[in-house]
């Protein structure tokens, strides 16, 4: 089965072709990502009206660019998928709207994926071998969750953040030390030759049980010293590292947590702030000292991408899951609503 995935919940207009014929890695027939950043970057962040209109110029467009890279033509598609939440409302129902005209038009089945199941499911996309039950930290700019995956689709929420998302933090830090949006991946670019330990931030709710996570302190924490420092280059670097590897060790030490809570050691990681070297080095660490395993997508699709959503609908639609022509979007979305895959339900 070929499907087709469109992703546009934010600032990233991404398109996939994923073949179910071929599994692993060779099914991504091609894909292609456009994204907003330059538009955005004057504002200090996503503007939501000035997302959704770039979405109405590049998608059709990115399309006809992606089928072209596989080879194909709209006549090859067996099914669309395409991300209906949570994200920004405008942004998703100009996906929404091209995904469920182009499945009419071609008289196709179409699905909403949950995005962040589709960063969930990534890693099963480069790995096919790779198979439920395992706990996933989803990490990107608007979730930090701990999720126990019993079967794809059966998602419990293990813990999540209290205030910003982990990758809000990175991006707020970077903003507050001058970097420019979003400043995440410069920050961590930045940490690389800061002096660990020149800079030591707390570890936030470490101290008593629990998987929950707060991130908002933190960024208070940087801009203290920050303000009552030199502000020289080398010190903007200490800091960074400092505030990376406060926000490495609490998700690690919570990773281990919730591994031990479910009994489980297999640790699946997804979201942007999965593309981090740091944290990738120490959850690879982690899994080894404790004989288990972690999974990672590739750095490109940790970020928003189409071949995460191409991906999951693809599971979903092969399980014979349908949805009806109207174009439905869910801004909010709780991700533990979702049917198991292969239980006959309907997730919107
Ligand atoms: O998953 P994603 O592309 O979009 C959302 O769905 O939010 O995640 C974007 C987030 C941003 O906050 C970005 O700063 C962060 O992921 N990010 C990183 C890195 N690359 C992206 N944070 C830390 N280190 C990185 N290398
Ligand atoms: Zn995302």
């Amino acid at each position: 089965m070929r499907v087709l995935g469109i992703e546009t919940s934010c600032d990233e207009t991404g398109v996939a072709v994923y073949d179910t014929a071929r599994p692993g890695p060779e099914g991504l027939r091609a894909h292609a990502i456009y994204s907003q950043i330059a538009l955005h970057a004057e504002y200090g962040g996503v503007v939501p009206e000035l997302a959704s209109r770039d979405h109405v110029r590049k998608l059709l467009p990115l399309i006809r660019q992606t089928l072209a890279e596989a080879g194909l033509t709209t006549a090859d598609l067996d099914g669309v998928a395409y991300t209906a939440g949570p994200g920004l409302v405008g942004a998703l129902l100009v996906g929404a709207g091209v995904a469920r005209s182009l499945a009419w038009a071609l008289d196709l089945p179409a699905i909403g994926v949950h995005h962040m199941e589709g960063h969930l499911l990534a890693p099963l996309l480069e790995d096919p071998d790779l198979k439920p039950p395992f706990v996933a930290l989803l990490v990107s700019g608007g979730h930090t969750q701990l999720v126990e995956v019993d079967a794809i689709g059966q998602y419990r929420l293990l813990g999540e953040t209290l205030d910003d998302a982990a990758g809000e933090a990175f991006d707020k830090t970077a903003k507050l030390m001058g970097l420019p949006y979003p400043g995440g991946p410069q920050l961590a670019a930045i940490a690389e030759t800061g002096r660990p330990g020149a800079y030591k931030f707390a570890r936030p709710m470490t101290d008593r049980p629990g998987l929950d996570f707060s991130f908002s302190g933190l960024k208070t924490q940087v801009l203290l010293a920050w303000r009552n420092s030199d502000q020289s280059e080398a010190t903007r670097a200490d800091i960074a590292r400092g505030f990376e590897d406060a926000v490495v060790d609490t998700l690690a030490i919570k990773c281990e947590r919730a591994l031990d809570a479910a009994r489980c050691n297999t640790l699946v990681v997804a979201g942007g702030v999965g593309a981090n070297k740091r944290l990738r080095e120490k959850l690879a660490a982690i899994a080894t000292k404790r004989g288990g395993r972690v999974c990672f997508p590739r750095p490109a699709l940790c970020t928003d991408n189409g071949a995460m959503i191409a991906f999951a609908g693809a599971l979903r639609l092969q399980a014979g899951e349908r949805e009806g022509a109207a174009v439905t979007v869910l801004p909010r979305w709780d991700m533990a609503s979702l049917p198991t895959v292969g239980s006959g339900r309907s997730g919107l």
